[in-house]
C-alpha cells in the first residue's frame, strides 16, 4: 500500500494515514499524536506534550512534524505517514530477512529502518520511530549536519553514537554475520519490531482488549506541607464522564514504601496510597476516574479541598536543626523503620577505621571542602504508566516497571490478596534508570479496577514525571582528606547529608551504598564516615543510576585530585599508588569488608592504563589545539575512577526456565525486564552458548509474574550477573539432559556426544532436536530445566573516565575535546550493546554534570517541569566518547561477565571537574558545572577577561 500523491484520494478534509482514509474524525482540540494512536498507530510515541522529544514524529505531506503539537484538525486533506507506513510508501523498501529475529516473518523496511536495524541504533527503542521518521527525510547534505538537523529528537539511552552510525549507514562491519555466541554483537531480537513501530510498549494496547476502559487523573497538592481538612468531590462527580473520585477515605489503612527491594525492611513504611497529610508539592490528594482523559482532568479541576497549611522545611541542613518542622514526626520510628522521626532523620551511619584526627595532625597536605550534588531526573522517554484489570479473579497489571515481581508482592500486600491472585507484567519498557523501581501508578490503577470492575489506565504526563516521581538524592558532603608527600593517602573523612525528600523510598539504601565503594576503592588506614538521610518537604528522591555512588564519587575523586596537586604528583600516579589492588581488603569505614564481595576479577589497573593512554594519544594528536583556540581558552585534562559491587547486598534472586519444543526450538523464560538494558539479547546469548546453538534458535518470554518464578527485578545492574546466571544454569542443565538422552538413543558414551544446532552428534550419527523432544515425550522425560541464582558472592566492576576540555575564560563555556572511558565489564557478552550502555551512561552523566537540574522554588514547587526547561543532552550536546574494555573474566558472573549498566555514569562528573581544575586552577565543588557557575568561579579567581 504505497502513498502515491497522484492516486490517493485526498479530497475534502479526510485525513489519509499511510495511504488509507482515517476511520474517525478528530475530536475538537485533539492533538494529532493522540488521534493517530487512537487510530492504531501506536508506533507514534508519547514522550512529552510540548514538541520537545520528537518521539511522536510523523510525516505530513512528506515533512516531519511533531504530532503532539500539531492539531489533528489541521491534518485534513493531507497525506500522513507514520512509522507503520514508512516502508510501504518507499519505493526503495526491501524485505528484511534479518536473522536476529527468530520466528519473525520478513518485513518490508525503508532504508533508514534497515540502517537502524543493522547498526542497532537504539536501546530501549522508545525514541527510535521518531528518529527514523525525522532522519528518513534527510538529504545527504543534512546527514552531514546532524547536530543541527536532529535537534528535535531526543534519546536518553544511547548517547547518540549508535544513532549517528545508523543515519550515516555506518555499521563498521561489526553488525553482520554474527554467530550468536558469547562476545558476539548479536542484534536485539526485538529489533525489527522496534524499527517498524510494531513492538508494544506499556500502553501500546488494542482498545478492543479493554472494553469499558476508564482513565485516571490525579489531583496533586499545591502545598509543601498541609493537613487535608475536607475534600468536596460533588462537582467533580457531576462532570460528564466522571465515574468515581477516590480520596483517603477509600484506600487501605496501610503504610508502605513506593520503593521496591527484595527485603521490604530496606525502606520505611512511611506513606499511604492517599493520605490526610501532604508532605510535598505534587503529592497525590485524590484520584478521578472517567471515561476519557479529558473528563478525568475536568473532574480533577472541579474538586474542592480545604487545607490547613503547615510549616515546611526544604533543606536537610535546616531539617536537622532543633525545632525544625517535622515531616514524619508523628510516626513511631520503630514501626515505620525511621531512625529518628522527631529529628527528620530517616537513617544514619557513623563509623571510623583507624584514627583520622591523628592522621590529619601528621599529614603533609590536607584538603578540606564542601561538595554538593543536586537533583537530577531520570527522564526515561516512556513516562510511568500502567493499566489494570481483573481477569479470572486475578488482579492483572501491565506496567512500565523495572520490578514486576516486587510490584506484584506490594499490590498483594496493599490489597490483602494472595500473591498468586495478582499478576504484573511488562511490555517493552521505554527506559528506567532506577526511576521505575517504584510502585507509583500500579496501586491506584489497581484500586480503581478492583472497585469498579473495569480496566483502568493511569499514565503520567511529562510534567508529572518531573514534579511527582523521584529524582537522584542531593548530597551535601563535607570532606577532609590527607596525604603524605610520598603519595600515600592517609586519611579520608566524610560528613554527609542526603536529602531523601518527603518520603524515604530508597533513602537508607542510597546513603549506605553511596558511602561504600566510593571510599572502599582506596587503601587508606584512617577513614571516618558520618552520614544522615534526612527528610524534607520536597518531592521524594529515589533510585537513580549509581544509587548514591555518583554523588560520593564526585567528592572523593575531586579530593584525590586536590591531594595529588597538593603534593605535586600526577593525579594518575596518585590514584595508582592508593587504589585497591587484587587481594586488598575493600574497606569503607568498617574494619571488616563485606564478606560476600570478592575480586571475581580485577581490571582497575587496566582501565587506568587504557584511559591514560587514550588521553595521551589524544593530546599528541591535538598538540597544537590549545594554541589554535587562542588566549580565550584554557585547556586541561582530568580523570576519575570508580568501583561498584556487581550485585546489591542482602540477596537478589532470579529464576529462569529453558525448554525444548517439539519444533526443535528453545524457549528461555526469565523474570527480569527489558527496558533498553539488553537483557533479552544477553539471556538468549547465554542460553545459546550453553546449548551449543545460535540465538536464532532461541525464543524468549520475560518479565511476567505468570510465567516465571520470582525475580527481584531489573535494578542494581543485575540483568546479566544474577538473572543471566539463572538462565545459564537452566540452559546448562537442559544441555546435559539432552546429551544424556542423545547418547542413550545413539548407544554411545555421553562424554563423546556433542550438543549443537542440529541436535546431539557423535561420529556414529546425529539425533535431531525434534527427535530428542519426541523421545523425551515417549519416555515421560522433561525437557524443561530450571535455574536460579541468589546474587552472592558478588564481585566488583570498575570504570575510569578521562576528559580533555577547553574552558572559555570569557563566557565560562566548556568544550569537551576528548572523552574516554575504560570499563572492566568482565567477559563482554555483547560488545556493541555493552558499549551502548557505557555511551548512554556517559551522556546522561554529562547532562547531570553540566546543566540538568530539577529546580525547586521557595514554596517547594518544582518549576523545571517540562523538557525544554530541564534540558537533557541533544545530539549536538553529546561528544563521541572513546570506549575501551579491560580484558578480564569474572569468576562470579555468567561465563565471566560482570555488570555494566549503572557504573559508567559514576566517574564522569568528577573527571570533568578535575579537567576544569587542571585547565583553570579553580576547583568547582558544586554540580551542575553550568556555564554561569564556571564563569562566576573564574571571575572570582580573576581569570576572566571581562
Ligand atoms: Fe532512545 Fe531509549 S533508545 S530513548
Amino acid at each position: 500500500m504505497g502513498v502515491d500523491a497522484a492516486s490517493t484520494d485526498t479530497t475534502g478534509d479526510a485525513i489519509v494515514i499511510n495511504g488509507a482514509p482515517a476511520a474517525a474524525e478528530p475530536r475538537a482540540g485533539q492533538c494529532f499524536r493522540t488521534f493517530l494512536r487512537e487510530q492504531g498507530n501506536t508506533g507514534v510515541k508519547k514522550g512529552c506534550d510540548g514538541g520537545d522529544c520528537g518521539a511522536c514524529t510523523v510525516h505530513v505531506d512528506g515533512n516531519p512534524v511533531h504530532s503532539c503539537i500539531y492539531p489533528a484538525a489541521l491534518a485534513g486533506g493531507h497525506e500522513v505517514t507514520t512509522i507503520e507506513g514508512l516502508a510501504a510508501g518507499c519505493s526503495h523498501a526491501e524485505h528484511d530477512d534479518h536473522d536476529g529475529a527468530p520466528s519473525s516473518e520478513p518485513v518490508p523496511l525503508h532504508p533508514m529502518q534497515r540502517q537502524f536495524l543493522e547498526t542497532q541504533g537504539f536501546q530501549c527503542g522508545f525514541c527510535t520511530a521518531g528518529m527514523i521518521m525525522t532522519s528518513a527525510t534527510f538529504t545527504e547534505e543534512q546527514k552531514q549536519n546532524l547536530p543541527r538537523n536532529l535537534k528535535g529528537n531526543l534519546c536518553r539511552c544511547t548517547g547518540y553514537r549508535a544513532i549517528e552510525d545508523a543515519i550515516r549507514g555506518d555499521a563498521e562491519g561489526e553488525n553482520r554475520g554474527h554467530s550468536g555466541g558469547m562476545g558476539d554483537n548479536v542484534p536485539a531480537p526485538a529489533g525489527p519490531g522496534v524499527v517498524t513501530g510494531q513492538v508494544k510498549y506499556t500502553l501500546d494496547t488494542d482498545p478492543a482488549d479493554f472494553p469499558g476502559l476508564l482513565h485516571m487523573k490525579l489531583l496533586r497538592s499545591p502545598h509543601a506541607h498541609a493537613r487535608i481538612l475536607s475534600i468536596d468531590t460533588s462537582a467533580a462527580l457531576a462532570v460528564p464522564g466522571v465515574v468515581r473520585v477516590f480520596t483517603s477515605d477509600d484506600v487501605p489503612d496501610l503504610h508502605y514504601s513506593t520503593a521496591q527491594h527484595e527485603l521490604v525492611e530496606d525502606d520505611p513504611d512511611d506513606m499511604r496510597m492517599l493520605d490526610t497529610v501532604v508532605r510535598f508539592v505534587g503529592q497525590r490528594v485524590a484520584a478521578v476516574v472517567a471515561d476519557s482523559v479529558q473528563a478525568a482532568e475536568a473532574g480533577v479541576r472541579a474538586i474542592h479541598v480545604e487545607y490547613e497549611v503547615l510549616p515546611a522545611v526544604f533543606t536537610p541542613e535546616e531539617a536537622i536543626l532543633p525545632g525544625a518542622p517535622t515531616v514524619h514526626g508523628e510516626k513511631d520510628g520503630a514501626v515505620a523503620r525511621i531512625s529518628r522521626p522527631q529529628d527528620n532523620v530517616l537513617a544514619e551511619l557513623h563509623s571510623e577505621l583507624g584514627d583520622v584526627d591523628a592522621a590529619f595532625a601528621t599529614a603533609d597536605v590536607v584538603h578540606e571542602k564542601e561538595y554538593r550534588t543536586h537533583r537530577v531526573q531520570h527522564v526515561a522517554l516512556e513516562t510511568h504508566c500502567s493499566i489494570a484489570w481483573v481477569e479470572d479473579g486475578v488482579l492483572t497489571v501491565r506496567s512500565s516497571t523495572q520490578v514486576p515481581f516486587l510490584a506484584q508482592r506490594t499490590l498483594a500486600r496493599i490489597f490483602d490478596r494472595p500473591r498468586e491472585s495478582v499478576r504484573v507484567f511488562t511490555g517493552r519498557v521505554g527506559g528506567g534508570f532506577g526511576g521505575k523501581q517504584e510502585v507509583i501508578t500500579e496501586d491506584l490503577a489497581a484500586l480503581a479496577t478492583l472497585e469498579l470492575g473495569v480496566p483502568v489506565q493511569l499514565e503520567f504526563t511529562r510534567s508529572e514525571q518531573f514534579t511527582a516521581t523521584t529524582t537522584r538524592h542531593p548530597f551535601h558532603i563535607r570532606l577532609k582528606a590527607a596525604a603524605r608527600k610520598d603519595g600515600t593517602l592517609t586519611a579520608l573523612q566524610l560528613n554527609v547529608l542526603t536529602n531523601t525528600g518527603a518520603y524515604g523510598n530508597h533513602g537508607p539504601g542510597v546513603m549506605f551504598h553511596g558511602c561504600g565503594e566510593s571510599v572502599a576503592v582506596y587503601n587508606c588506614a584512617n577513614k571516618k564516615l558520618d552520614a544522615q538521610a534526612v527528610y524534607t518537604h520536597t518531592l521524594p528522591s529515589g533510585a537513580f543510576r549509581g544509587y548514591g555512588l555518583s554523588q560520593m564519587i564526585f567528592a572523593v575523586e575531586s579530593a584525590m585530585d586536590e591531594l595529588a596537586h597538593g603534593i605535586g604528583m600526577d593525579p594518575w600516579e596518585f590514584r595508582r599508588r592508593n587504589m585497591v589492588r587484587k587481594g586488598d581488603p575493600m574497606l569503607s569505614s568498617h574494619s571488616e569488608p563485606e564478606e560476600d564481595v570478592l575480586y571475581g576479577s580485577y581490571g582497575l589497573d587496566q582501565c587506568v592504563r587504557l584511559a591514560e593512554d587514550a588521553l595521551r594519544r589524544g593530546a599528541e594528536r591535538d598538540a597544537s589545539f590549545g594554541e589554535k583556540l587562542g588566549e580565550e581558552w584554557l585547556v586541561g585534562e582530568g580523570s576519575a575512577l570508580s568501583m561498584i559491587d556487581t550485585v546489591p547486598p542482602r540477596g537478589h534472586f532470579s529464576h529462569s526456565r529453558v525448554s525444548l519444543g517439539a519444533d526443535g526450538r528453545y524457549l528461555v523464560e526469565f523474570g527480569t525486564a527489558e527496558f533498553g538494558n539488553g537483557t533479552t539479547t544477553v539471556h538468549t546469548q547465554l542460553a545459546a552458548e550453553a546449548l551449543g546453538t545460535s540465538t536464532d534458535s532461541v525464543d524468549y518470554r520475560q518479565s511476567d509474574t505468570a510465567n516465571t518464578r520470582h525475580d527481584t527485578g531489573a535494578f542494581g545492574s543485575t540483568g546479566t550477573v544474577v538473572a543471566g546466571k539463572a538462565t545459564l544454569a537452566a540452559a546448562t542443565e537442559l544441555a546435559e539432559r539432552l546429551r544424556t538422552l542423545g547418547s542413550d538413543l545413539l548407544g554411545v558414551p555421553v562424554e563423546d556426544c556433542m550438543l549443537g544446532p542440529d541436535g546431539v552428534t557423535h561420529p556414529s550419527g546425529t539425533v535431531s532436536l525434534e527427535r530428542l523432544h519426541a523421545a523425551a515425550v515417549e519416555r515421560g522425560l522433561s525437557l524443561v530445566a530450571d535455574g536460579e541464582w541468589g546474587g552472592t558472592p558478588r564481585s566488583v566492576a570498575f570504570n575510569v573516565h578521562g576528559f580533555r576540555v577547553a574552558v572559555s575564560r570569557v563566557t565560562g563555556e566548556i568544550r569537551i575535546l576528548q572523552s574516554v572511558q575504560a570499563a572492566d565489564a568482565g567477559k563482554v557478552v555483547n560488545p556493541r550493546q555493552c558499549r551502548g550502555q557505557v555511551e548512554g551512561g556517559i551522556a546522561q552523566a554529562l547532562g547531570a554534570a553540566l546543566y540538568e537540574a530539577v529546580r525547586i522554588d521557595d514554596t517547594g514547587r518544582v518549576y523545571t517541569d517540562i523538557l525544554r526547561q530541564y534540558h537533557i543532552p541533544t545530539f549536538a550536546d553529546t561528544p563521541r566518547s572513546e570506549v575501551y574494555f579491560a580484558a578480564t573474566e569474572d569468576s562470579t558472573g555468567p561465563l565471566g561477565a560482570k555488570s555494566m549498566s549503572e557504573s559508567p555514569f559514576n566517574p564522569v562528573a568528577p573527571a570533568l571537574a578535575n579537567a576544569i581544575r587542571n585547565a583553570t586552577g579553580v576547583r568547582f565543588a558544586e554540580l551542575p558545572l553550568s556555564q554561569d557557575a564556571v564563569y562566576l568561579g573564574l571571575k572570582e579567581a580573576g581569570l576572566t577577561s571581562a
